[in-house]
């Protein structure tokens, strides 16, 4: 069973150590980058709709290791993946399937030339992550905003967090034909540790709000179930909610997006939009952002059985409203409802597999698992990963290794 409490971690000192075993050099010259995975605690598929989001990052990091060349070529190496690559810094850079990784790390330095910056020479980069691949905790946007400040630190370009997120976030529509929110490259470009943060996606403002959880934890449940988000309905789901937005404001409702919506208003307007299918899809997004604000407000005053329960009602709004569980999130959102110590549980992230979060009291980590695994085991027919997650900082340089 893959339970990352125990399994050993790969660590800044073997990166480093492997970075000068296969492109020699010294110590000093190498600088190492941390970007970390996330999770969403609760406003799901709204961030996309102009919604109020409540994301996380935790310690569980993506580290690049990156150096200047003397001459113009790039080399993406990965110390799990066996695919490495060789570019010209000078090349355009267009998607290619055969690119693999590399398509994530070429749409970001096309969108870093077509800021204007100016790249004086190539570099090499060696990467390791201890964040699942393809897992709902967003370790395709640790590569994106960890690549993409590692190499504005380098280069010495000036550009801001927020602009490192939406750099992120273009690079995924236009090199990975994933429609994507602006969520998850902002909270890795801008958590800190300890701290949650409601972002406005309409406006980009954000708040941190103290993670204090007392004597419980979240849990991370892996469902195991792999699924590239280009190829799930992920895109679909964007378009459903553009539809019913284009219905409402063609009926002379005034929103630039769904979520501007309040409950009153929407219950008043919703049988404009006649179809089932995209009145449900709504009926998510304007719910899902009232439920954000009240888990703020029950953060804020430490009342986490408050908070439990809009996790669950938001998951429950996730499966039948919206549509992006499946059985593996649901069986194991409703084991985990229905053991001691768990004060809620939820899928995280864009679902069709992936991740769910779970709160739980920490004296009760050990049985928690055990019996939500026994159960998602036998009836998917697989296991599922856990850990217990402590709070990570956004992307940084690690101090230890640097040698400015
Ligand atoms: C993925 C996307 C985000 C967001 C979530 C769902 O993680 O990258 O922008 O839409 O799904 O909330």
């Amino acid at each position: 069973m893959e339970n990352s409490l125990t399994k050993k971690e790969y660590s800044p000192e073997e990166l480093l150590n492997d970075f000068l075993e296969i492109y020699g050099g010294e110590k000093d010259s190498v600088r190492i980058f941390a970007s970390p995975a996330r999770i969403n605690i609760i406003g799901e598929h709204i961030d996309y709709n102009g919604g109020k989001v409540f994301p996380a990052c935790i310690n569980r990091y993506l580290y690049v290791a990156i150096r200047k060349r003397r001459d113009s070529k790039i080399f993406y190496k990965d110390v799990k993946f066996p695919l490495s690559f060789e570019f010209d810094i000078n090349e355009n850079f267009a998607y290619s399937k055969e690119n693999d990784y590399a398509n994530y790390l070429n749409g970001i330095l096309t969108q870093l030339k077509e800021k204007g910056l100016v790249f004086d020479c190539g570099f090499e980069i060696l990467m390791a992550s201890n964040i699942p691949a393809g897992g709902g905790i967003s370790s395709s946007s640790a590569l994106e905003c960890g690549f993409a400040f590692a190499v504005c630190e380098t280069f010495g370009f000036d550009v801001s967090r927020t602009e490192i997120a939406k750099i992120g976030q273009m690079s995924e529509h236009r090199f990975m034909n994933t429609k994507c929110g602006i969520m998850d490259q902002f909270i890795i470009a801008t958590g800190k540790k300890n701290f949650a943060e409601i972002l406005d996606c309409a406006t980009l403002e954000y708040e941190y709000v103290p993670l204090e959880l007392g004597d419980c934890c979240f849990i991370v449940m892996n469902t195991n179930k792999v699924r590239k988000l280009s190829d799930s309905k992920y895109n679909e789901r964007r378009a459903e909610c553009e539809q019913g937005l284009k219905i409402l404001q063609s009926a002379g409702i005034k929103i630039n997006a769904l979520c501007e919506l309040s409950a009153e208003d929407w219950e008043k307007n919703k049988s404009l939009i006649k179809d089932e299918i995209l009145q449900k899809r709504a009926e998510h997004c304007v719910f899902e952002n009232q439920r954000v604000l009240k888990a703020a407000v029950a953060l804020k005053n430490g009342d986490l059985e408050a908070l439990g329960k809009l996790l669950n009602e938001s998951h429950e709004s996730l499966r039948s409203k919206y549509e992006v569980t499946g059985i593996e999130l649901d069986t194991l959102a409703e084991s985990a409802w229905k053991q001691d110590g768990c004060l809620g549980a939820r899928m995280t992230g864009a679902g069709f597999g992936g991740c769910a979060i779970a709160l739980v009291q920490k004296q009760k980590i050990d049985s928690f698992i055990e019996n939500v695994q026994k159960a998602y085991t036998q009836k998917i027919g697989y296991s599922a990963g856990f850990f217990a997650c402590g709070s990570g900082d956004g992307v940084h340089e690690l101090p230890l290794i640097s040698r400015r």
